[in-house]
């Protein structure tokens, strides 16, 4: 079976529009793959951080996953900075990038404009990222066109390591993602939903209460038409509704707007749709939330099944390189 290798951010909070563009289908993958999901929280310091704020979302994240139906049984879901390997090898991947090639990536361009202190550990962001993936002999890696440059980098490390040192890691594809809903802010409907949105009732967090996610739906701006069908350019507000109620029924877009003749049914059963997605998701979160100890043992599980692949990778990578066996 193929081995598929997903790396996450630990953000603060998941929302709707994360999980029906793409967190849902990674439920389907997790069956079609051998696939490895890792919550990449050595990434997260590459900027300056709140210790308890990357305890939380990282904790938060990992529960939010295994709540959605990332199942530990199914594949291989762990933090990272778990398994030591990864920090083990980036340091040589370090050693086989060049100043030039990281220089030239456009990640680090725009964030370090942002920022006043920029460490570096934002400069070599994509060796760590290498290592990730070359870790696990990884043959496809679903990224956005944000991350295709970091994995043509991957690509090219890899090459160069096997051609210096003898055939070590697997080269691996980018593939793109299967396409999920695009969901839009529910108050600027022409702006994906974000959680930087200009209003939080734009934004629908996979925990919000569920009264207040049906009062967001029901308040969602549509337009004065009146007239219900699916059309993104001179509907957006409807056409959101649509994209939403679809993707909760497993439907098209097209299809969810057969039969409705006003904006209020459509809206009143999305918000139904909605709430009974987000139900068993957020009574799975609470009870790993209250107990923190069945999420550790989950997670030791996913740590020890990377360790099991990245273990002996490393060890042939610094073979390889010269290093003396300890
Ligand atoms: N850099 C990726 C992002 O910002 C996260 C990431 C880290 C990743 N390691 C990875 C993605 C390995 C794919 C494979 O989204």
């Amino acid at each position: 079976m193929a081995r598929v290798f997903s790396g996450i951010q630990p953000t603060g909070e998941v929302h709707l529009g994360n999980l029906l563009g793409a967190i849902r289908n990674w439920i389907v993958d997790q069956h079609e793959a051998d696939s490895v999901y890792c919550v990449v929280d050595l990434h997260a310091i590459t900027q300056q951080q709140d210790p308890a704020e990357l305890r939380n979302s990282t904790l938060r994240l990992t529960q939010m996953l295994m709540a959605i139906g990332l199942d530990p049984d199914v594949c291989t879901l762990f933090v990272q900075s778990h398994v030591h390997e990864h920090t083990g090898l980036s340091w040589l991947l370090e050693c086989t990038t060049s100043f030039g090639e990281l220089r030239r990536m456009t990640q680090f361009k725009d964030k370090s404009d942002k920022t006043d202190f920029v460490s570096a550990g934002l400069f070599t962001y994509p060796s760590l990222m290498a290592a990730d993936i070359l870790l696990y002999d990884t043959n496809r890696v679903p990224v956005g066109d944000d991350q295709r440059q970091h994995l043509e980098l991957t690509r090219d490390v890899a090459v160069r390591f096997n051609a210096r040192y003898g055939n070590t890691f697997v080269v691996p594809e980018a593939a793109i993602p299967r396409a999920g809903a695009r969901v839009m802010d529910l108050q600027t409907p022409t702006n994906k939903m974000s959680k930087s949105s200009l209003s939080p009732q734009g934004t629908i967090n996979l925990l919000d209460d569920l009264k207040s996610v049906e009062k967001k739906i029901m308040r969602a701006m549509t337009d004065t038409d009146g007239d219900v069908r699916y059309d993104v350019a001179s509907k957006p507000g409807v056409s959101n509704l649509l994209s939403i109620l679809g993707a909760c029924t497993d439907r098209t877009p097209e299809d969810a707007a057969e039969g409705y003749a006003q904006y209020g049914a459509l809206k009143k059963d999305t918000a139904a749709a909605v709430v009974e997605t987000l139900r068993p998701i957020q009574a799975r979160f609470a009870e790993l939330s209250n107990d923190p100890g069945e999420t550790a043992r989950l997670l030791a599980i996913g740590a020890t099944k990377a360790r099991e692949v990245a273990g002996p990778v490393l060890a042939r990578a610094r073979e390889h390189m010269g290093f003396l066996t300890s």
